[in-house]
């Protein structure tokens, strides 16, 4: 057990398993539908089984004793607490003027197809990443075109000369994932210079999904791709969210950081158009609450979520047919099972059936991703040891066959 952690007058006890089963949440809740079986160890969609801090359920509950939820806007400690955070956190310094709402970061990146490309135009993404990357391409008739990452003695990175060709045969717009979901980079300064000035000299519009920058594990620092230079912010639209920090991807609240006057009037016009600029009044004040109160706690689950991460490094390390990539960002880990020479389906079922652990399929993420499975940490000590154990268990019984 990992002991629990001391913060102002009270202990966070990641340790403490949390109840899910039917209260309608898609880890635990779909794993019938997703997995097949009710039974599996739930370790794939991008949540945590961690409570929500207690200075949000505060701000939440003394919302909720007024009760009465009518229209409602964001007041400017909204603002002043998103501003601050990403200054304190990440040495950025942002206007008020350069915030849009949106309820959730994967409609804004769709926003952002509609409202910087047209139909037939190229969109470039880096696989293998995030699912709803091609879908926020494919679903409004533009074309992917990947820009597949390379991957070196497990190390993964951007392709530039790649790149180069990509943006020469005409793209409008490059959708990058900073930190990267699933292979865990946390992009440094010098890569997304590199990147920049390749979408920069061929006018390529520049989406920086941040929503996992607050998650960078000791050791590593997220760079927001607009802080590097004027010129690059000119380009870049950056996505941040309270979101996968704190564990409250139900209450739909992000946000879209844009300093070009005319990029941010497009995107705005779109999400106008649609009327879902309001948001919710749960979601303004956990993002108030969240971004004022959340240094200490976020410090600690980070620490809590690495130990989570060293467990499964090391057990590992001696493997023959799983070799985890050492993360520098995010809870997950992209595990690498191509020395068990399965097919992507069987390699699933592999986990789902010899293992009842449920990870995100990798070849789900794309070109790149088959071979690979992601496994999701946030969660107590036990249930990692518990995944970690019955995996071994499955590969004896595998390598004894
Ligand atoms: C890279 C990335 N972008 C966006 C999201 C989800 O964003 P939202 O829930 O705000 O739509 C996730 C969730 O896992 C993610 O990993």
């Amino acid at each position: 057990m990992n002991p629990g952690i001391q913060i102002w007058d009270m202990t966070y006890n990641f340790d403490e398993p949390v109840f899910r089963q039917g209260t309608n949440c898609v880890k635990y809740d779909s794993r019938k539908d997703v997995f097949g079986s009710d039974r599996v160890i739930p370790m794939w969609v991008a949540d945590m089984d961690f409570k929500c801090p207690p200075f949000i359920i505060k701000a939440l509950r003394k919302r909720m004793e007024h009760e009465i939820f009518g229209y409602t806007f964001r007041p400017e400690e909204y603002f002043s607490s998103i501003i601050n955070w990403i200054k304190r956190r990440h040495g950025w310094n942002i206007k008020k003027d350069w915030i849009s709402f949106s309820p959730g970061i994967v409609p804004a990146l769709n926003l952002c197809t509609l409202a910087y490309t047209r139909p037939g135009n190229k969109i470039i993404i880096q696989p293998p990443v995030y699912p709803p990357f091609f879908n926020a391409v494919t679903d409004h008739k533009r074309i992917l075109s990947y820009n597949k990452l390379g991957e070196d003695e497990g190390t993964w990175k951007f392709d530039y000369n790649d790149l180069e060709k990509k943006a020469r045969d005409g793209a409008s717009m490059l959708i990058l994932s900073n930190p990267h979901n699933p292979v865990g980079r946390a992009w440094k300064s010098d890569e997304l210079q590199q990147l920049a000035e390749i979408c920069m000299k061929y006018g390529i519009v520049m989406i920086s999904d941040e929503i996992h920058s607050d998650l960078v594990l000791p050791g590593h620092k997220h760079i927001p791709m607009a802080s590097l230079s004027g010129e690059i912010a000119d380009l870049t639209i950056t996505c941040m969210a309270p979101s996968k920090t704190f564990n409250i991807a139900g209450l739909s609240t992000s946000s879209m950081i844009i300093s070009n006057p005319d990029l941010k009037k497009k995107f705005d016009a779109q999400i106008e158009s649609l009327h879902i600029t309001g948001g919710n009044i749960f979601g303004n004040e956990a993002s108030i609450a969240a971004y004022t109160y959340g240094d200490e706690w976020l410090n600690n689950m980070l620490d809590y979520i690495s130990r989570n991460i060293e467990y499964v490094l090391v057990s590992f390390r001696d493997n023959e047919l799983i070799k985890p990539v050492i993360p520098e960002a995010t809870y997950m880990v992209w595990l690498d099972c191509r020395k068990m020479e399965m097919e992507p389906d069987e390699l699933y079922k592999f986990f789902i059936n010899e293992a009842a652990v449920g990870l995100s399929d990798g070849s789900a993420f794309g070109p790149g991703g088959e071979g690979f499975m992601r496994m999701n940490l946030a969660c107590p000590f036990d249930t990692v040891k518990t995944a970690v154990e019955n995996i071994e268990n499955a590969l004896s019984k595998l390598s004894n066959k």
